[in-house]
């Protein structure tokens, strides 16, 4: 359970009987490494004692939507933002329905709406509520969405009724959150990645730049780090904090993206190429502040900046690289030609004529591309996205140094 050191877990208990071995549960997460934090719906007040939780996860516990000292510590939205994953244990009947249809009517389905973690629920409940057509409903269309469902088990119930319905016991619950994060794919592998724009400067004042966020290059790093690996990010001028347990380079042009990347690149075993570089600069940086002058149109002399993805995708120890594509149109057949031209290993293409994911969005949606094969990742938020595609290239990385 070693993937649980360090993990930012939200328990979440709703009204049910179960709710009692929520502080087993509890001692077993926080024993594998987890921070736990608790939010507890009114009901499941009724089952356990939030002075019993916050003793067993060592946090304050959260209960109400409103509470103007709990919002003053950490407000709801803060709380969806640091979960890594958030279980629900158990979840009844009536959280799943309220769930389902996007209710935000109490602290921990407002979370549930807020979070872009990854939310687990482990149901409990009388097995003729389960086995309700209207309770699977709810659960089918929960895991369409990508909610995991933990059991039920099937055995004999509280009320003396046997069948399916049961909690998981706490120690499979906390075998099943373990094992949501990722596997150590990079175990002691070195990972560059670049991220955010480069601002290219005109004068002492002014700059080229670009709307890059630097969000899926940050994500990735995160990810990669989550997998094991030991992380150079390479950024851009960008508004994020730095990811912990990894080595940040700040940079601002391309030229100094280049130079910080090539710094001990021997090392690197996989290079991502998240920035958007800006492919000219200024052909020189003025002294002094540019003067507005009589002239209605100004004439600006921008010279071609390094390609740092290919210059490193050139080299003889060459590691293995992947580069992005963002297109607003044919966006397959440039990334493909991309990949050829820079001699990268894989592509990650997406689509930036759309407002709803890419540049400055939460989410995104891409094709990763290799000399043989395509492959679609479908809308997610650009946490999950940097899970799933550093899997898929650690996996990629095995596959080639085979
Ligand atoms: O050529 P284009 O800018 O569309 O290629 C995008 C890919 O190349 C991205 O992976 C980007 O990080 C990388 N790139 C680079 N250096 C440049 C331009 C792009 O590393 N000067």
């Amino acid at each position: 359970m070693q993937r649980l050191t360090n993990r930012q877990i939200i328990l979440g208990i709703t009204g049910g009987i179960a709710a009692y071995k929520c502080a087993e549960l509890t001692r077993l997460l926080k024993g594998a490494g987890a921070d736990v934090r608790v939010v507890m719906t009114p009901a499941a007040t009724e089952f356990i004692t939030p002075l019993t939780m916050q003793a067993l996860s060592g946090n304050p516990v959260h209960h109400q939507l409103l509470d103007p000292e709990a919002e003053a510590g950490m407000g709801h939205i803060e709380l969806a933002k640091w979960a890594d994953l958030i279980l629900i244990a158990p979840a009844s009947a009536d959280f799943m329905a309220r769930l389902e249809s996007g209710q935000g009517n109490d602290l921990l389905t407002t979370l549930c709406l807020a979070t872009d973690a990854p939310i687990c629920l482990a149901p409990a409940m009388n097995q003729a509520m389960w086995r309700d057509i209207a309770t699977q409903a709810n659960a089918d269309k929960l895991q369409q969405r990508g909610i995991k469902l933990f059991g039920p088990g099937t055995g004999e119930q509280a009320c003396g009724d046997t069948g399916p319905g049961r909690m998981l016991e706490p120690a499979e619950l906390a075998q099943l959150c373990a094992e949501q994060f990722s596997s150590g794919a990079l175990s002691g592998k070195t990972v560059f990645i670049t991220a955010g724009p480069t601002r290219e400067p005109l004068d002492p004042v002014r700059y080229i730049s670009n709307h890059s966020s630097g969000k899926m290059g940050y994500s990735l790093a995160q990810a990669a780090v989550d997998a094991g690996a030991r992380v150079k990010l390479i950024s851009g001028p960008v508004n994020l904090a730095a990811p912990e347990r990894l080595q940040r380079v700040m940079v601002q042009t391309a030229r100094d993206m280049l130079d910080a990347s090539l710094d001990g690149i021997e090392q690197c075993d996989i290079f991502i190429a998240s920035a958007a570089v800006a492919d000219y600069r200024p052909t020189a940086v003025a002294e002094h502040k540019m003067k507005k002058g009589k002239e209605e149109v100004m004439e600006l002399h921008l010279v071609k900046n390094p390609d740092i993805v290919a210059t490193v995708a050139a080299r003889p120890d060459k590691p293995f690289t992947v580069g992005f594509a963002a297109e607003t149109q044919d966006v397959l057949a440039y990334a493909r030609d991309k990949l050829q031209r820079k001699n990268l290993n894989l592509i990650v293409a997406n689509d930036v004529s759309r407002s709803d994911i890419g540049f400055n969005s939460d989410e995104n949606a891409v094709t990763v591309i290799s000399a043989d094969q395509d492959q679609p990742l479908p809308q997610t938020s650009k946490r999950q996205l940097a899970n799933q595609l550093i899997e898929l290239i650690a996996s990629e990385y095995n596959r080639n140094s085979q």
